[in-house]
């Protein structure tokens, strides 16, 4: 009988900088499904890549002083260096500036443009440049920036194509409300809430302000804008619409898309709306995961980001604590729909539990007594008892628990079934005390059947983990001594698989404790490091761009500019003010006799920085007290964007007295 057929996918990523751990997370977790969906027998097409085009990635280019092409290249032999390092399994590699793709996008915007879904029109909206996206004045968040990364957007208006988006409203709704299609469903209300219900807005896909994008080949002024070419991958990379690939008719619709919630309404709504307009059937399910977020000293949850230097490098981790634990990390601590934050401290601890106290222990400690009472092979007698059952009824029962998970994309889940059967055999030692057995040569058959009912145990265990750590499980298995056919999905459901007379072998420490303070020492001064060298290698562009621009204040005439006398002015002296640790007072040469200004700079200056230097003054401003001093005028300095204030000094050359206008 034909295998059946299995369409999983991960996001393609933008090149646009080195992957993280985040990244890390939807690929794994697609890796883990994708080995688990092949134990069981089905035919795996595991697909993930890269999203290659648009702005921000011929901005970086040209600031690298390479070609865009040049520059994706670069980064995506990275991906594909932290892929090969993580073990993940891919089955296709997509590259949105792959031919094939680039091709099969054209004929799938034409397509669009002749069934009426596409028309041309103009666009003016709020544009944000680092997302790439528009936005309406609904969707702003609540200070009027992009609704994903916060940041200032810009009024922006051009010639663009549209799709029609509300002749799918109704069908998307209902499948979002009454389908199990989104992954958690709980999602649905704030996307029919947000997006649905107050009408579905045209959709731009085309753009005319770069060149870094799919042509549109009846209009060549125009590239595809990022989404139709970036969410037709999942299908181009078939061979829709494209002669490089002939998978579509059997791995068509997808099983489940796996993506973050940043990419959510994408695919909750657009590739829906898209796949509709297209004629074509639509996934089966979109799981919906959340961020891994970094918890920084103050135990605030942040984003990881290159700018705040807080993004956690997997190949470090993986080269300290190996690539499975790394991957039983992320898996395990990640509910399905909700954020999970990553620490130092959270990752080593639930290593040190779950993998060095938990499983790793239980299979050295079996191996271990298995040697030393029978010099590494079970003898055939045994004697039952009881309490075997309840460890035998809890190994069996897990593959069939386990399966579910893998179904409902709850990876977390899956791996806390299999560690209560960790836990149940680690259990099981203390209530049998095997090394009392051992003492006892009358207890010989007692020991074996319980050292059996271990190593079943832990096969059992070992084959459900491997598509999670598909590194240490082989060797667990040369340890337990299980064949290949031992260890298959089939077996994974019966106990009393391994021979009788088993032989075990001693290995290597699996996953060895971690002394936690020495190496939380070692990765906070990682971090740390890692902080400050990103904070003194952002560029000033994006310095800027981090920034948040405060909201404009309400228009004057220039009149009313005029009623503001700006002056040059030279700083002769300057001391702090005893009692108000913020505040300097300053005697200038105003050009006019001089005068004392108190400025609110102290943190920042010390009064030797300004001694000499030529500052402005508003000078015609009412004199007030402040701290029991006289100042008459103020200083002009700008808010920095880490809080700080900077002063602003005018060409030195200028006299005193000199008029700003
Ligand atoms: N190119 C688009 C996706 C197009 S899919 C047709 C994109 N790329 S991305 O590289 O910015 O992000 C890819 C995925 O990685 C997104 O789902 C994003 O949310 C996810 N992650 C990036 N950082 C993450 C974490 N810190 N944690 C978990 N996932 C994160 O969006």
């Amino acid at each position: 009988m034909p295998k059946k057929p299995f369409y999983i996918t991960t996001p393609i990523y933008y090149p646009s900088g080195n992957p993280h751990i985040g990244h890390c997370y939807t690929t794994v977790a697609c890796d883990s499904i994708a080995r688990y969906k092949r134990m069981q027998g089905y035919d795996v097409m595991f697909l993930t890549g890269t999203d290659e085009h648009g702005q921000k990635i011929e901005q970086k280019a040209m600031e690298a002083g390479v070609t865009p092409k040049q520059y994706v290249d670069g980064i995506v032999a990275t991906f594909k260096k932290l892929w090969s390092y993580m073990n993940i399994s891919y089955d296709r590699y997509i590259r949105t500036t792959d031919d094939y793709h680039v091709e099969a996008v054209q004929k799938i915007f034409k397509a669009l443009y002749d069934k009426g879904y596409i028309y041309k029109s103009e666009y003016m909206g709020k544009y944000c440049t680092p997302c790439e996206s528009f936005w309406t004045d609904s969707q702003l968040d609540e200070d009027g920036c992009c609704p994903e990364c916060h940041r200032p957007v810009k009024v922006a208006k051009e010639e663009a194509y549209f799709m029609k988006m509300s002749p799918f409203a109704d069908r998307i709704e209902k499948l979002l409300t009454e389908t199990d299609y989104l992954r958690p469903k709980t999602r649905a209300t704030e996307l029919v809430n947000n997006f649905i219900k107050p009408g579905l807005e045209d959709l731009c896909v085309s753009r005319t302000t770069f060149k870094w994008g799919i042509p549109v080949t009846f209009d060549d002024k125009h590239v595809v804008y990022v989404w139709i070419d970036a969410l037709s991958n999942y299908i181009t990379a078939l061979g829709y619409e494209n002669s490089a690939h002939a998978d579509f008719e059997k791995f068509w619709p997808a099983d489940v898309h796996m993506v973050a919630k940043d990419i959510m309404r994408f695919h909750a709504i657009i590739w829906p709306a898209m796949l509709m307009a297209l004629d074509l059937p639509l996934p089966k399910h979109l799981a919906v995961h959340g961020w891994i977020t970094f918890l920084n000293k103050q135990g605030e949850a942040q984003k990881m980001s290159k700018s705040l230097g807080n993004v956690v490098d997997p190949f470090m981790l993986g080269e300290r604590y190996g690539v499975d634990a790394i991957r039983y990390h992320i898996l395990r601590e990640m509910a399905l729909g909700a954020d999970s934050a990553f620490s130092n401290e959270i990752m080593i601890n639930r290593i040190n539990s779950d993998l060095a106290n938990g499983f790793g222990n239980l299979v050295s400690r079996t191996v271990a007594m298995a040697d030393k009472y029978f010099g590494g092979k079970l003898p055939t007698e045994r004697e039952a008892e009881d309490i075997d059952e309840q460890l035998i009824g809890c190994v069996s029962a897990i593959r069939e628990k386990v399966d579910k998970c893998i179904d409902e994309t709850r990876l977390k889940n899956a791996l806390e079934e299999i560690f209560t059967a960790v836990d149940r055999a680690n259990k099981y030692i203390d209530e049998t005390e095997p090394w009392k057995l051992g003492k006892d040569e009358a207890k010989r058959a007692r020991l074996a059947s319980v050292l059996y009912n271990l190593l079943e145990a832990i096969r059992v265990i070992s084959t459900l983990l491997s598509p999670f750590m598909p590194t240490t499980m082989p060797k667990v298995w040369e340890q337990i001594g299980a064949s290949q056919s031992d260890v298959t999905y089939e077996n994974a459901g019966r106990f009393g698989v391994l021979p009788l007379d088993v032989t075990v072998h001693k290995g290597e420490i699996l996953f060895p404790r971690i002394d936690i303070d020495k190496e939380i020492e070692e990765l906070n001064a990682i971090i740390e490091k890692n902080m400050a060298d990103a904070k003194a290698k952002l560029s000033d562009a994006e310095k800027a761009d981090e920034f948040a621009v405060p909201e404009l204040a309400d228009e004057i005439t220039i009149d009313d500019f005029a009623k503001v006398d700006l002056r040059v002015a030279l700083v002769k002296s300057a001391e702090k003010v005893k009692k108000a640790k913020k505040l300097l007072c300053l005697q200038l040469d105003d050009g006019m006799g001089g005068r004392q200004v108190v400025s609110g700079i102290a943190n920042w200056y010390a009064p030797e920085d300004l001694v000499g230097k030529k500052v402005i003054i508003v000078a015609n401003l009412k004199p007030v007290t402040l701290c029991g001093v006289e100042s008459q005028g103020m200083i002009c300095a700008a808010d920095a964007p880490d809080g700080s204030a900077k002063v602003i000094f005018p060409d030195q050359s200028l006299p005193c007295g000199a008029k700003i206008r």
